[in-house]
């Protein structure tokens, strides 16, 4: 899948023709365009004060390399030496990491295109580079260095004067399994990398977060004071490759006691009616072909989350690279006889090869969930017709008792009309280049937040200190998950959480309302065409040393607010089933078809009809945007 080889041909038919840049569109300038409506958060006189905007950036797994050349090798030398095509401002389509060029000039874009049009950052981790060569080992110094270069970069980029704290917004980063040495191991703290990380992160954990930082290096902040807390994870306690610990059940392990934080605080703040939202480096993958965390952890965080649902607005992470989303099913917690699932496979760095089987595998599972019944597929305007109490009942409709019976059994099967048998993770694609660079920035509604506190405004001693220790918040409800009853139940060894009482409404993650994530933007550099327009300048000039003044320039790839392949009306779960639903199709309706000719049919015997293929379009979307559109047709047409 996606050979080298075919990518650089595609490099060298690139090069034959000169693309002009598209004209740089500043961003958000149309203030309908503003996620909630007509709201102008510029024009609010000349005080300083700013209001939210309604947006965030993700971004992730920046791998900076000061080793990087170009014009080096690009398969043999990690992009470190010899000779070969290793761009100016990096490798695109390689295992190579990233030049400080590009590291800066993504910089440079944010600070001229989102600085004040985003409420907070997460950052999920690796900003160092990998250990991949041989002839440069990496040094505790080195990864130090590279983490704080990064950190400087944010603190500089949202420096602001007024503001107590020194910064206009909130960063929230977290611990990557290449922030560490060696990679993937990281010991029960207090560790020597906890209290480094306190150290170069100091200005973005709240103080009185620190002591429970540098024992296990996760915290929470309030980006927004009293209403959002984003916690940061350290996935690296639930890493099946960190063979340094062992997961989540045993009360001696960092994970028991990472989980224990979580709940904590979650129990904290749903009776500060706050919302959260968590953040980690490893996602939670767990397909047929691909598991990422220790099953103990997966099973206590599956749980964590089902039962936080309303506390819960969604969850972000890294590592892998890919674009994609997975989606946790509540039904297949079992913590009582939890098992591994067979031969997956839990290795660190995947192969594009096992990328595209891994894709395939999440599409299979999602293949497996509860379909709607026939008379539903209408993709779009079923799951939103839920909540229409004719639809469900069918008072006054055209659907007979049977329909009737079939639509109630299916919004049983996925937990109600909010589908809250399921949660959501959202993986980003990194600004390493193993395709394009890139980086997300997410909508999410402030109805209702207009006179919120501003995290800029306040100071750390007004954040209200949590109390970390023991504190007995939730008495010991026996744990019922398993339907029907097969098992025997031992009482679980650890407090389960406290779902949701039963008056409280769907939270932000289920329905539309403050704080809820409404669309995504994702941005690329399209590193073919800005490494092509310097090599051009560099031979016009030949000046080879001196900098180049070509920028690089992110543009959108998709945005899912108006991408009508995708379809989402906001980024709530029910949305994300319906989209995995519509991927996992395997006979879509005509609107998801895409149909094409496939002309290694053509033997001249077929009709034009017979040679036509039929294709899910919006599985063939959803793995070219996995691969940050850097896949070319041809390879998409074996894969999908
Ligand atoms: C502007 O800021 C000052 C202090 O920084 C404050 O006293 C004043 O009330 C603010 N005015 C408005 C209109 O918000
Ligand atoms: C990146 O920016 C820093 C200043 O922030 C500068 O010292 C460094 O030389 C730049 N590196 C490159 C490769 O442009
Ligand atoms: C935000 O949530 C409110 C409900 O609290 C809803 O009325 C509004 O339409 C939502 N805004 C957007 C832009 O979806
Ligand atoms: C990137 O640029 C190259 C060269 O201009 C072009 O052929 C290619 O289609 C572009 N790819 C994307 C995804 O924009």
């Amino acid at each position: 899948m996606i050979p080298r080889r075919l990518l650089h041909a595609l490099l060298l038919t690139a090069s034959a023709c000169a693309t002009p840049y598209p004209p740089q569109i500043p961003l958000f300038n149309d203030p309908s365009s503003s996620p909630n409506g007509d709201r102008d958060s510029t024009s609010s006189g000349t005080n300083s004060s700013r209001a939210l905007t309604g947006r965030f950036l993700h971004i992730t797994d920046f791998h900076p390399d000061s080793h990087y050349k170009s014009g080096t090798d690009i398969d043999d030398s990690a992009c470190h030496r010899g000779h070969g095509s290793a761009g100016y401002f990096g490798a695109e389509g390689s295992d190579c990491d990233t030049p400080f060029t590009l590291v800066n000039e993504t910089f440079r874009w944010i600070e001229n295109n989102l600085k004040d049009k985003v409420d907070f950052v997460v950052w999920t981790g690796d900003s160092a580079r990998h250990d991949s060569d041989e002839k440069f080992p990496r040094t505790e110094e080195e990864v130090v260095r590279l983490n704080q270069y990064l950190t400087d970069k944010f603190v500089d980029t949202f420096r602001s004067e007024e503001s107590p704290r020194g910064l206009s917004i909130p960063v929230v980063p977290t611990i990557g399994n290449n922030d560490i040495l060696p990679h993937n191991i990281f010991k029960d703290g207090p560790n020597r990398w906890t209290k480094k990380f306190l150290d170069i992160w100091k200005k973005f954990i709240p103080e009185y977060q620190r002591h429970s930082f540098v024992e296990g290096g996760w915290y929470a902040v309030e980006v927004i004071p009293n209403k959002l807390a984003v916690m940061s994870l350290n996935t690296m306690y639930f890493f099946e490759s960190n063979s340094a610990v062992d997961g989540c059940a045993d009360k001696s392990e960092p994970g028991y006691e990472h989980m224990e934080w979580l709940r904590v605080q979650l129990e904290l703040l749903r009776s500060r009616h706050m919302k959260a939202i968590l953040i980690g480096h490893v996602p939670p993958a767990r397909s047929s072909a691909k598991r990422n965390w220790d099953e103990t952890c997966w099973q206590k965080y599956a749980l964590w989350v089902n039962r936080y649902r309303d506390v819960i607005v969604g969850s972000l992470y890294g590592h892998m690279n890919i674009d994609h989303f997975m989606l946790q099913d509540s039904h297949q917690v079992d913590i009582v006889d939890s098992q591994s699932s067979a031969d997956a496979d839990s290795s660190d760095e995947i192969s594009i090869q096992s990328r595209s089987e891994y894709l395939s595998s999440l599409r299979k599972d999602w293949g497996k969930m509860p379909t709607p019944p026939d008379d539903m597929s209408d993709v779009v305007g079923w799951m939103d017709a839920w909540l229409e109490e004719d639809f469900v009942t069918g008072a006054g409709g055209d659907i007979d008792p049977q329909g009737r019976k079939k639509r109630r059994r299916f919004l049983e099967k996925i937990g109600g009309p909010w589908a809250e048998r399921y949660s959501v993770s959202l993986v980003s694609p990194s600004v390493v280049p193993n395709y394009f660079p890139t980086l997300r920035v997410v909508e999410y509604n402030i109805t209702g937040l207009e006179d919120a506190a501003i995290w800029a405004e306040s100071s750390s001693a007004d954040e209200t200190p949590v109390d970390d220790s023991d504190s007995d918040l939730s008495d010991e409800p026996s744990i019922d998950l398993k339907k029907g009853g097969k098992k025997k139940k031992k009482k679980p060894d650890f407090k389960a959480p406290k779902p949701p009482s039963s008056s409280t409404p769907p939270g932000p993650a289920y329905s539309n309302q403050p704080l809820t994530w409404l669309s995504y933007t994702q941005y690329y550099a399209n590193l073919t065409k800005i490494n092509h327009e310097v090599s051009k300048k560099q031979e016009s000039s030949r000046a080879e040393s001196s900098g180049v003044d070509v920028p690089v320039i992110f543009e959108v790839e998709y945005d899912t607010k108006e991408d009508d392949i995708y379809k989402m009306k906001d980024l709530t779960v029910k949305s994300y089933f319906q989209l995995a639903v519509r991927i996992a199709d395997k006979n879509p309706p005509k609107d998801d078809t895409l149909v094409s000719v496939d002309s290694s049919l053509d033997d001249g015997l077929l009709e034009p009809e017979q040679k036509k293929k039929h294709k899910n379009r919006v599985w063939r979307s959803f793995f070219k945007r996995a691969f940050v559109g850097l896949v070319d047709d041809d390879d998409l047409d074996d894969a999908v």
